[in-house]
C-alpha cells in the first residue's frame, strides 16, 4: 500500500485556500490526509471548515518573543510528523527556529508573481500599480520557504492573472482567489505524487 502523505495547514483567517484543499482531499484529487490545522487566531473561519471535515484544529497563539513561540510551534507540527507544511492566509513571519526544522517541506502561498508585492496587501497594490500603468497583470505563486525571507523562495508554480479595465479591487481579488485556489491544489497535488523534484529546486 502506498504510503499515506501527510500534510499540516497553517491558516490565519477566512481558510477558503484551505477549504480548497480540504474538498481535494475529501475527494481524492490530492491523495494525502490533512491531520492538523493550526491557527494563530482563534476567530479564524478556517478553523469551522476544518472541523467540518472532523480534522483536528489546534489555536496556538504567541504569548512569548518570536524565537521561543517558533520553536515551539516547530515542536508541535513536527508531533504530527509532517511531509508538507502548508501556509494558506498565515500571517505570521516564520524565523529559522521553525523553518531549520523542516527543510523542504514549507510550501506558501502568495497573491503575486515572484519578486512582486511581497507583504501584505499584495492584490491592492496590485491593483493600484496597475491603474498607475506599472502593470498589465498580476499573478499567484506557490513557493517553498526555505528562509526569513518574505513571500520568497524557490518558485513551485505561478499562474498569471489578468487585471481589466473596469475591475475593481474586489472584481480582482475574486478572480485572484479563484486562481489561488486551482494553483495551490495541483501545485499540492503534484508535491504528493513526487511530479515536483523539490530538491532539484533548492539546490
Ligand atoms: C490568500 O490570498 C493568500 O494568498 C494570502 O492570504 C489570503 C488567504 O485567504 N496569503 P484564505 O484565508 O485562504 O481565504
Amino acid at each position: 500500500m502506498a504510503k499515506e502523505v501527510r500534510l499540516i495547514v497553517l491558516i490565519s483567517g477566512n481558510g477558503s485556500n484551505l477549504q480548497a484543499l480540504l474538498s481535494a482531499c475529501d475527494t481524492g484529487q490530492i491523495s494525502a490526509n490533512i491531520l492538523g490545522v493550526l491557527s494563530n487566531r482563534s476567530e479564524a473561519y478556517g478553523l469551522r471548515r476544518a472541523e467540518k471535515y472532523n480534522i483536528p484544529t489546534i489555536v496556538f497563539h504567541r504569548l512569548t518573543n518570536r524565537a521561543d513561540y517558533d520553536e515551539d510551534l516547530g515542536n508541535l507540527v513536527a508531533t504530527f510528523k509532517p511531509d508538507w507544511i502548508i501556509l494558506a492566509g498565515w500571517m505570521h513571519i516564520l524565523s529559522m527556529k521553525f523553518l531549520e526544522k523542516f527543510p523542504n517541506k514549507v510550501v506558501n502561498l502568495h497573491p503575486a508573481l515572484p519578486g512582486q508585492f511581497p507583504g501584505t496587501k499584495a492584490i491592492e497594490r496590485a491593483y493600484t500599480a496597475y491603474q498607475q500603468g506599472q502593470i498589465e497583470q498580476t499573478g499567484i505563486m506557490v513557493h517553498l520557504v526555505p528562509d526569513e525571507g518574505v513571500d520568497d523562495g524557490p518558485v513551485l508554480a505561478t499562474q498569471t492573472v489578468p487585471i481589466l479595465p473596469d475591475d475593481s479591487v474586489a472584481s480582482l481579488a475574486e478572480r485572484m482567489h479563484q486562481t489561488e485556489h486551482a494553483l495551490l491544489v495541483e501545485t499540492v497535488r503534484k508535491l504528493v505524487v513526487g511530479e515536483i523534484d523539490v530538491k532539484a529546486l533548492s539546490n
